[in-house]
């Protein structure tokens, strides 16, 4: 069973939530009257086992950011090939400060012994640690409650399987990104990273990020901005380029 305490937008608001959806039909009814979340929310401090033990998500991201993944099943091919990768930078998420937990459709036994085949698809020694952990959500109490499954994705029950979601929590445990791939396309681990760089960023500047940024690159000064503000703001200096509109708006600045 999965506890979740949710905090509202507002933060007037403290709703204890017990989920105790078990069956497609109620897991239905509660996606109905629970829209999932948005962008802004703060993300639900939910009690789970994993293959480290059992966490409060809160206590477990501390201080930290947190990216929360979620997986439609152990032993499938995708799903390995993805925590594999995603294993394999993990380092470069905890550089970042990002604390990475997983999710998947199976028992912590699934889990523990899937983790091994990972390990072994990465070419890693038998005997290493998984180095993040990942949630069972067996009864997919969780994967309901956060709007996860996929109803175009069964499992050979005809249950529905968890899509493949990112969600990424900032410091002030505020959703601040989620994406959402259906079961058969795997995500590209490259592109997250990417997206906390642009997070992370934007988040102490302000300053927006473009199409394809890479770190290190020029980003743009957002339209809210009085031109006399930029100039002080972004010593710098802003570049804005000439459009047929004659509208000045589109501005870049070095990276700050
Ligand atoms: C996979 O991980 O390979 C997978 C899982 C569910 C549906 C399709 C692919």
């Amino acid at each position: 069973m999965i506890i979740l305490s949710v905090k509202t937008c507002s933060g007037l608001d403290d709703l204890n939530l017990l989920s105790s959806v078990c069956c497609y039909w109620s897991a239905r009814v509660f996606i109905a009257t629970m829209p999932g979340l948005l962008l802004g929310d703060v993300f639900p401090n939910f009690e789970a086992e994993t293959t480290n033990g059992k966490i409060k998500f809160h206590d477990f991201l501390g201080d930290s950011w947190g990216i929360l993944f979620s997986h439609p099943r152990d032993y499938t091919p995708v799903c390995t090939t993805e925590l594999g990768r995603a294993a394999k930078p993990s380092d470069e998420f905890s550089r970042r400060n990002v604390k990475m937990i997983a999710l998947s459709i199976d028992s912590l036994e699934d889990h523990h012994g899937w983790t091994k085949d990972i390990l072994a698809y990465n070419n890693e020694e038998s005997g290493c640690a998984f180095p993040f952990p990942i949630i069972a959500d067996n009864q997919r109490e969780l994967a309901v409650a956060l709007g996860m499954l996929d109803p175009d994705e069964k499992d050979k029950d005809g249950m529905p399987l968890t899509a493949r979601c990112v969600f990424v929590i900032g410091q002030d445990k505020k959703l601040k990104l989620s994406l959402l791939y259906p079961a058969t396309t795997g995500r590209n681990f490259d592109e997250i990273l990417r997206v906390v760089d642009s997070l992370q960023l934007t988040a102490k500047n302000r300053v927006a990020t473009p199409a394809d940024w890479q770190p290190g690159e020029r980003v743009m000064v957002p339209p809210n901005i009085p031109e006399e503000e930029a100039a002080v703001m972004f010593p710098a200096g802003v570049y804005t380029k000439e459009l047929p509109s004659g509208r000045k708006y589109l501005r870049y600045t070095p990276q700050p």
